[in-house]
């Protein structure tokens, strides 16, 4: 595979997991295996990389249409709505992407507008052009209220500036088939319409319209990032567990959550993997971090990047509490190779970088790293992908969503709901008035500050 997972260093390293200990949870791990299969049905995110060849030519005769007309594509969502199509943009495509000229990209620029800071929808409106300009409203739930707020503002901008009629040529709607308000106004305005699956959450959607949408607008060959994660999907039904990367990440994640790891970070060594870590984040925190019958789970994930945070975290992770976990993402060949050059022959502590990349030397960072958190005791892995390119960035998610869900199984929680993102979104529509919240509004009391709506 050219996604691979290399453990060793969990079992390795004074403070970690013995062999023993690893081999006595097989028997937990192989009914986990199990129970996943069973929950098949249910958790249809598994199946999206093999039911969609329909919708994916749909989708990519879609964006074919946007590329021709639009210079800008905002997308308009939150969450899981949101995470996925910035990790994926970041990773497949230039690092610079919008400041490229139309002719470098050939593609519309992206905005992935997933927060409500009033600063930041009016710099949207200073960078876009309305009349050159395609939205994509993305919500699951077809209720939350950033979403719909922000789609509120760009509908009345595009109403009062072209009309209702031609609402749909410049807004694309991704949703539920039937829940929520979205589909009823999509429906009324004529809208082009992408539905999530049913039995697709929110965190695990990257696969779907929610996530392959906008890839393909940015000319992302989403077909290949399907066929990664089937590939992967295939390998992590593996009954031989050492054979099995997600289940195995899984088994020693929750091992060392027992063992007072309750913190995960993951530290990719490629900028390209930056946003990666926001959706791993977004995935691993709302998924696992569940209370049931008087207890709590969960192991708060952190976002670090190689080597911009050795020098600012690895001091942290050498010589501080063993709280943590960590995951290295190595890639093994960077798209591009970049020399250093000699400048300095004369002064011997700056020369020895001339004559090596940039390529030898983040390698070589990562490495000392590595070195460096195990013989400082502290558990890690490294996850290896030959080149970040689409196949690849297919497996990784696959990898870590099928991670995430059969961490679910061993904790026996359910890793599919957000009851705590439910509560804050009702207390939010209690405090803004929304009819049939008022009993929530009773509720909250005088606990938050009201004088501010
Ligand atoms: O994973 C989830 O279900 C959530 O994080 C949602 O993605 C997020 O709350 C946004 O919800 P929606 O897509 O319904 O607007």
């Amino acid at each position: 595979m050219s996604v691979r997972l290399d453990y060793t260093n969990m079992l390795a390293v004074e403070n970690g997991i013995t062999e023993a200990e690893l081999r006595a949870e097989f028997p937990k791990a192989k009914a986990a295996l199990g129970s996943l299969r069973a929950k098949r049905d249910q958790i249809r995110w598994r199946d999206l990389p093999y039911n969609q060849e329909e919708i994916v030519n749909e989708i990519n005769a879609v964006a074919a249409k946007v590329r021709e007309k639009a210079e800008s594509f905002v997308v308009l969502g939150i969450g899981g709505s949101a995470l996925g199509p910035i990790a994926v943009q970041q990773a497949l495509n230039h690092p610079r992407y919008n400041e490229l000229p139309r002719e470098k990209r050939n593609c519309p620029k992206l905005y992935v507008e997933d927060n409500i800071d009033p600063e930041r929808m009016q710099a949207l409106m200073d960078v876009i052009d309305p009349e050159t300009t395609v939205f994509n409203v993305i919500t699951k739930s077809g209720s939350t209220s950033e979403t719909m707020a922000q789609l509120l503002i760009v509908t009345r901008m595009l109403l009062d500036l072209y009309g209702e009629e031609h609402l749909k040529d410049r807004l694309i709607a991704t949703t539920d088939r039937e829940k929520g308000n979205l589909i009823g106004i999509a429906k009324k305005y004529g809208l082009t319409t992408f539905y999530v699956p049913e039995g697709v959450g929110g965190r695990f959607s990257e696969m779907c319209p929610v996530g392959l949408l906008p890839a393909a607008v940015c000319g992302i060959d989403i077909a290949e990032m399907l066929r990664g994660a089937a590939e992967m999907d295939v390998l992590c039904d593996s009954e031989h567990i050492e054979d099995n990367p997600a289940l195995m990440y899984a088994l020693l994640e929750v091992i060392a959550m027992r063992k007072g790891a309750n913190i995960g970070v993951l530290m990719p060594y490629a900028d390209s993997l930056k946003y990666f870590s926001d959706w791993y984040a977004q995935l691993w925190a709302e998924s696992l971090g569940k209370k049931k019958d008087g207890q709590r789970f969960g192991q708060t994930p952190v976002k670090a990047l190689g080597v911009t945070d050795q020098h600012s975290q690895v001091q942290l992770y050498t010589d501080g509490p063993f709280d943590k976990t960590v995951t290295f993402l190595a890639v093994e060949k960077y798209r591009n190779t970049f020399a250093i050059p000699h400048a300095f022959d004369e002064n011997p502590n700056v020369a020895f970088l001339s004559g090596h990349t940039l390529n030898e030397l983040i390698s070589a960072e990562r490495r000392a790293t590595e070195h460096a958190v195990t013989v400082s005791g502290h558990m890690n892995k490294t996850i290896i992908l030959d080149e970040v390119n689409a196949n690849t960035i297919g497996q990784l998610m696959m990898l870590f969503e099928l991670a995430t869900a059969y961490a679910g199984e061993l904790l026996g929680i359910n890793a599919y709901d957000q009851p705590g993102v439910e509560e804050g979104k009702n207390m939010t529509y209690a405090l803004l008035g929304k009819k049939g919240y008022e009993a929530k509004l009773e509720e909250i009391g005088e606990s938050v500050d009201r004088k501010v709506i």
